[in-house]
């Protein structure tokens, strides 16, 4: 029998985040203050994050050391298993060897606990007493949850109220962690009641619900705010994921072509690919694709410009792929993918033409899940069916040019609180939404005066 399972011990667990930003072809563009339009300072992001996060979002230097607090933590399910697919790709029939890293592991479910310990950490160092967040599909918010419980801190999360609705069992995870949890757009913020105002039926977004917790934090001295994707820190705590990756492929005698993971803030994905990115900038023919949804086509149908992270226009300006800041999804059910903008880093890399993107409409997914789910056994999150539907696609591809690939991509979380999605595919009430072109244009028309990216 070959073996299945990749498995580091604790003492192989990597002790420093890789920082790709030093090893890029060419330099980022800087975050702008919303109001100057100058470049941002560390001082800009004080009353948002600790000095710790700030100092890591800015830097240069390649390695940073992960606490020991932190790798303690982080040790109660890390390593994560690198798994071959060998069910999915007997079903397939492809030549190409699948292999997956399993993320659906930790307590929360999904990849975010690697950020969130991190930055509930850092928060805590500092004397921080009590975190606002945002969260599409829970998994964020369940992660913070997580992490604020370990060390002591309070935790206040506005979930997107169309997954509030859709996942009445990660509020009550949220919750059994000891967050408070409240559906946004909420009459708790201005930002809130202003959305309420013009859309007293909004079905909320993540940029809606970053409005809300941004002003949440801006307006207490005791309270930080935290973000589960799309900031440089929170992409460099997920390439743990990527080195660990990279030394499973060592054990397995074996190195991934290609490299996919689902995209909407632009984390998972990233986290993996990272020390990929390098061997490609570095020359190494590799092929890196990041999947999204067709509902959300951020990279592949959005412009590389300045825009807002946020619906209201509260935070920095940050050059990045985007549909525009009012543009607002449709209620697909990968709600961690609806998401308007893709990270600065992420964005630079697909600008520099180090990766590539692709599109899936969300009938396609669940049935890429579905096939998962009874090849492999597990039962993957919405937003992870992107991924498999990617790398499906490229075993097939394989097969039909009888070439031997080795693929890998992020399981980033399991679907057990998605249940109802799954109950709607299976039966036959799941749709594909259209998007209209008018939605991408009128959302467009509104960044074009925004300053212009490089
Ligand atoms: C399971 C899962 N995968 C992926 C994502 C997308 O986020 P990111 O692109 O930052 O990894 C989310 C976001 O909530 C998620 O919950």
């Amino acid at each position: 029998m070959t073996q299945t399972k990749y498995i580091l011990s604790e003492r192989d667990m990597p002790r420093q985040w890789y920082n790709i930003i030093p090893d890029l072809p060419s330099p980022m563009n800087p975050p702008l203050h919303p109001g100057t339009r100058q470049p941002l300072g560390p001082q800009d992001l004080a009353p948002l994050f600790p000095d710790a996060l700030i100092e890591q979002e800015m830097s240069s230097q390649r390695w940073i050391d992960i606490p020991e607090p932190v790798m303690e933590i982080l040790a109660q399910w890390r390593p994560t298993p690198l798994i071959r697919a060998k069910g999915l790709e007997k079903a397939l029939g492809t030549p190409a060897k699948i292999y997956f890293k399993h993320e659906g592991t930790s307590p929360a479910g999904s990849h975010k606990p690697n950020t969130a310990i991190a930055q509930v950490y850092y928060n805590k160092l500092e004397g921080v007493k009590r975190i606002v967040t945002e969260t599409g599909a829970g998994q964020w918010g369940s992660a913070l949850a997580l992490a604020c419980n370990y060390f002591g801190l309070e935790a206040k999360v506005y979930m997107v109220k169309i997954s509030y609705e859709q996942k009445p069992y990660r509020r009550v995870l949220m919750e059994t962690w000891g967050a408070s949890v409240t559906p946004s757009p909420s009459t708790e913020t201005e930002a809130g009641r202003t959305i309420l105002a013009a859309d007293p039926n909004s079905s909320g977004s993540l940029g809606i619900a970053i409005s809300e917790a941004v002003e949440d934090a801006a307006n207490r001295d005791d309270t930080k705010y935290a973000l589960g994707s799309v900031l440089n820190h929170v992409l460099l705590h997920q390439t743990i994921m990527g080195l660990e990756t990279k030394k499973q492929f060592e054990m397995a005698g074996d190195s991934p072509d290609v490299i996919i993971g689902c995209c909407g803030g632009g984390s998972n994905f990233y986290g993996l690919a990272a020390p990929y990115f390098l061997d490609k900038i570095n020359g190494k023919d590799i092929d890196l694709l990041g999947c999204e949804p067709a509902a959300c086509p951020t990279m592949t149908k959005g412009h590389f410009h300045y825009d807002f992270g946020d619906s209201i226009g509260m935070t920095p300006l940050v050059a990045m792929h985007t549909l525009g800041h009012s543009f607002v999804p449709a209620s697909i059910h990968a709600g961690g993918l609806r998401y308007h903008g893709m990270a600065p880093l992420l964005s630079e890399l697909l600008r520099q033409k180090l990766m590539r993107a692709e599109a899936y409409g969300q009938v396609e997914c669940f049935e890429a899940a579905i096939t998962f789910a009874r090849t492999e056994g597990i039962v993957p999150a919405p937003e992870s069916s992107h991924a498999i539907r990617g790398a499906i696609k490229e075993a097939l591809k394989a097969k039909e040019e009888g070439k031997e690939k080795t693929i890998v991509f992020l399981l980033s979380g399991h679907g057990h609180f998605d249940m109802s999605a799954y109950d709607a595919y299976l039966s036959g009430s799941l749709k594909d939404f259209e998007l209209p072109q008018e939605n991408i244009d009128s959302a467009w028309e509104a960044i074009k005066d925004l300053p212009e990216a490089e």
